[in-house]
Formats: C-alpha cells, sequence, structure tokens
C-alpha cells in the first residue's frame, strides 16, 4: 500500500532553525505519527535547500565554503529534530548525488520538450528570497515580500514556459479543490495565475553556487527550480508519490501551488494532493528579524519547558493556517493551565486515589453513567476529521474536552465519599475515569509523544514518582 507521504519545506542553510523552521516541521510530525497509526504508514521528509546566492553570501560571510557552511547548518537542523522528536524517514540535502542527478535529468528532459528554452533575462531579483520581482511591485528598488534591496540583473537565461500552464493550473484548481488549503487561501492564488503567468528564468550565470544546466555549465539552475525537485528526488525508488501533503508557510504557497504543479505537469507526473500553508508567528507583536535580533531559538523553551511542552504549545496557541504570536509569557501560561494543572494533576490525583482505595488492578470501562462515558464515545470522529484537516489546535482542543470532562467528573463524584459510601459505584466511576485517561494518552501520542509514554508506563506501574508537568514560575 502507498504510504501517506508528507513533507516540510527544505530549510535554507543560511543560518540556524528557528521558531518558524520548528512550527512546520512539528506540524508533519504530527501527522506523520498520526497516518503511521491510522492507516498503516506514512512517510515523512525534510532537508535542506542548500544552493543559491543566499547560502554563498552567507558561507563568505563567515569565512568559509558554502559546502563547509552548509555541514555545520545542517548539524543544527538535525540535531534540534532530534530534540524534537521529528521522526523523519528521509532527510534530503539538495547538494546530495541523488538530487543533483534528478535536477539535472529533468531539466534535460524539458529542454529536449521545449518546455525549457534559451533567451535573455533582465529585471529585479531579490537575494533574500530567491525570487524574482515584477518591474510594478519593486518601490524603491525594495522587495515587495521582504523590503530588502533588490538587485537588476541581466543575463543570458533559460526559461521555463511557465505560461504554457496557466490554463491547466487553473483546471487543477477548479477540479480539485483539496488541492490549496486551506480552502481561504485558493482565490489569491486563483486570482494571481488568472492575472497571467510569464515564462520563468530558471538559470543564472551570474550565480555559482548551483547546480550546472547540462550541457552548459557556465549557467546554474535558479534554486527554486532545484529545490522543488526535492520532493520528487527523494521519492525515487520508493511508493510514496503522489505526495499527500506538502506543509508551506504562506509566503512559499506560491512556489508550491503554480511553479511545482507547472513543472510536474511539463514532466508528466501526478500532482500532489494538497499543499498546506499555514500562518506566521511574530514575536511579542514583532516580525522576527535579523535586524531586529529576535530570532525564537527552540532549544532555548526546550531547554525550560521541554520538548513536549514545546511541541504542544505551537500547535495549541493558534489555529493551524494563521498568523499569530509568540511569547514566554503566553507558553509559561499554558504549561501551568493546560499542562500543569489540567493534565498533570489529572493523572496524579487518579493514580492517588487508585493506590489508595485499593483499586491498583482495576480495568479501564466507560460506561457507568457519568459524563465521561458519553464524552469518550463522542470523540473519535471529531478527533479524525479535526487531525485530517490539519485542524491540531482544535484537534487537542477535543482532548482537553475530555481532560476537562474528567476533572469536572472527579469533583462531582467525589470518590473520597464513595470510599465509605458505595464501594460498588467507586470501582465504576474510577474505571470511567481510566478509561478516559487510557484515551488521553492514546490520542495526545502524535503530539507529545514521551509525555503519552509516561502516562502509560504510570498506569501500568500504578504510580506516580514525580509530577508530569512540575509548576513552573
Ligand atoms: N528554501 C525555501 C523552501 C524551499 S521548499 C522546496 C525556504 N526556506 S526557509 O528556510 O526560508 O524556510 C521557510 C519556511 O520556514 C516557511 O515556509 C515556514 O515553513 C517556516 N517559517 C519561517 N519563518 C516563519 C515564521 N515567522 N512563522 C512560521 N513559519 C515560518 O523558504
Amino acid at each position: 500500500m502507498k504510504k501517506f507521504y508528507i513533507t516540510t519545506p527544505l530549510y535554507y542553510v543560511n543560518d540556524k532553525p528557528h521558531l518558524g523552521h520548528s512550527y512546520t516541521t512539528i506540524a508533519a510530525d504530527v501527522l506523520a505519527r498520526y497516518y503511521r497509526a491510522r492507516s498503516g504508514d506514512a512517510f515523512l521528509l525534510t532537508g535542506t535547500d542548500e544552493h543559491g546566492s543566499k547560502i554563498e553570501e552567507a558561507s563568505l560571510k563567515h569565512g568559509s565554503t558554502p559546502v563547509e557552511w552548509a555541514d555545520s547548518i545542517v548539524g543544527n537542523f538535525k540535531g534540534l529534530w532530534k530534540r524534537l522528536n521529528i521522526s523523519y524517514d528521509d532527510f534530503i540535502r539538495t547538494t546530495e548525488p541523488r538530487h543533483i542527478k534528478k535536477v539535472q535529468e529533468v531539466f534535460a528532459k524539458l529542454l529536449e520538450s521545449g518546455d525549457i528554452y534559451k533567451g535573455r533575462y533582465s529585471g529585479w531579483y531579490c537575494v533574500s528570497c530567491e525570487a524574482f520581482c515584477a518591474d510594478a511591485q519593486v518601490i524603491d528598488g525594495k522587495c515587495p515580500d521582504c523590503a530588502r534591496q533588490v538587485s537588476l540583473v541581466e543575463e543570458e537565461s533559460y526559461f521555463f514556459k511557465l505560461s504554457k500552464y496557466q490554463d491547466k493550473i487553473i483546471e487543477h484548481y477548479e477540479k480539485n479543490p483539496d488541492f490549496l488549503k486551506p480552502s481561504w487561501r485558493a482565490a489569491e492564488m486563483k486570482n494571481f495565475v488568472k492575472s497571467g503567468l510569464k515564462d520563468l528564468s530558471v538559470s543564472r550565470t551570474q550565480v555559482k553556487w548551483g547546480i550546472p544546466v547540462p550541457g552548459d555549465e557556465k549557467h546554474t539552475i535558479y534554486v527554486w527550480f532545484d529545490a522543488l525537485l526535492n520532493y520528487l528526488s527523494a521519492s525515487e525508488g520508493r511508493d510514496i508519490w503522489p505526495c499527500d501533503i506538502h506543509f508551506v508557510g504562506k509566503e512559499i504557497f506560491k512556489f508550491h501551488t503554480v511553479i511545482w504543479p507547472a513543472i510536474l505537469m511539463a514532466l508528466g507526473v501526478t500532482l500532489p494532493k494538497t499543499v498546506f500553508a499555514h500562518g506566521w508567528w511574530t514575536v511579542n507583536g514583532e516580525k522576527m528579524s535579523k535586524s531586529k535580533g529576535n530570532f525564537v531559538d527552540p532549544n532555548v523553551f526546550i531547554d525550560k519547558y521541554g520538548c513536549d511542552a514545546y511541541r504542544y504549545f505551537v500547535l495549541r496557541q493558534i489555529p493551524f493556517g494563521q498568523d499569530g504570536d509568540f511569547s514566554e509569557s503566553c507558553l509559561l501560561e499554558r504549561y501551568n493551565s493546560d499542562l500543569a494543572n489540567n493534565l498533570g494533576n489529572l493523572v496524579s490525583r487518579t493514580l492517588s486515589m487508585m493506590s489508595k482505595y485499593g483499586l491498583k488492578n482495576l480495568r479501564a470501562s466507560s460506561g457507568s453513567g457519568t459524563p465521561i462515558g458519553a464524552a469518550v464515545s463522542a470523540f473519535a470522529p471529531k478527533f479524525y476529521l479535526a487531525m485530517e484537516n490539519a485542524e491540531f489546535g482544535a484537534a487537542l482542543s477535543h482532548i482537553w474536552e475530555i481532560i476537562n470532562i474528567t476533572n469536572k467528573t472527579i469533583d462531582s463524584e467525589k470518590p473520597w465519599a464513595l470510599a465509605k459510601s458505595d464501594p460498588k459505584k467507586l470501582e465504576q466511576v474510577m474505571s470511567d475515569i481510566l478509561s478516559a485517561l487510557v484515551l488521553i494518552a492514546d490520542n495526545l501520542r502524535f503530539f507529545m509523544p514521551e509525555t503519552s509514554d509516561r502516562i502509560k508506563k504510570i498506569l501500568e506501574c500504578g504510580e506516580v514518582s514525580e509530577p508530569l508537568f512540575p509548576r513552573l514560575q
């Protein structure tokens, strides 16, 4: 059976990973864990985008070669993914021979079919976005997306016939409503394509750090043309294509929903099912930027709050798809209220009651007539739907509904009173509570794998040695 194929963008290695990179990767990991459990198997691909002027400039600034620089930064990405428990199946670097071979093959094929042709490019280029900018959009020499200085490029270049695919792309959007997600982002892309697509310059003679054009080595291949193809190079020899979902940030949605499908159409390859664009994090209300020096290093927060709390926070705090703000005070508040109070207390008070009332061997089963039973049986369809729509915040809130109902049930049923008045009822209520804990651990494991394991262990041995989430100041 074909594996459910999920990708993250390939991150530039100009600098160390930050909150934004971790966000996409955590989301992709959560979905991969979910599909592995639900539908047999999933394949999670991540990696790094290592060619182009942006990386070359960064390496020069640090007095190293692009290769040395990329090698050192890749270690930071891999190290962070390890700390965040990212269960990737492959990590691809665009400098690997398997990828270079694929890119050159594709280029040669499209040159032969006439989808790539030689011409001259003259126009603006933004190194930070690695993107060409239309004349009308450049005001005062600034990039319309990142506001950095753009440069004028005038050179011989190969072009990809993007214009040829304009109508086909629109048709694909119309026939496949799941292609552009969330659906409220679709209109912008449709309008963009309808406004007219120009052929795309896909080679540079002035950029040395890139994959050479086969047969015309004074040109290197445009870094986006190179990078997008990673999703195909990594699928070589594996039964995973077409990709089921590409997760991307909103700023690179266009590359994935216009240029990428056109390349695949030109190759005659099936298109991915969904491209999902999430929103952007600001930090204490401001855009993360080098000049402000406010990049959030996930390591700092993992050290302080733990991997699972960090994973939880980024997916719970803002609805996946929308923009939101990161601040340590919100993280601390969620940690103390959702994790230490609601979840942590539920586990510890349940276990201490079980041991106090001699119920260590009690089995989980819902049906004593408390509100837990109804909540547990209504849970699965809501949760699955949220997961399959990549509504991670909503999925988590369904788990927290169970946590809250269970805590409330303990307060209203008062097991400490039942222990004296009605031992039979006590057993029923406690086994209801246990069934909620099992459901919580089973479904939390996609988001918080370590916590889920810890809850399961606690339930098996019947003891809590230390709080799951000690309260923090
Ligand atoms: N190399 C390209 C992608 C090529 S994919 C074939 C690239 N790399 S990047 O290093 O700039 O990473 C971009 C991704 O990082 C975004 O798509 C998003 O996933 C994530 N984020 C970067 N900053 C972000 C925020 N402030 N907030 C949320 N995520 C953002 O673009």
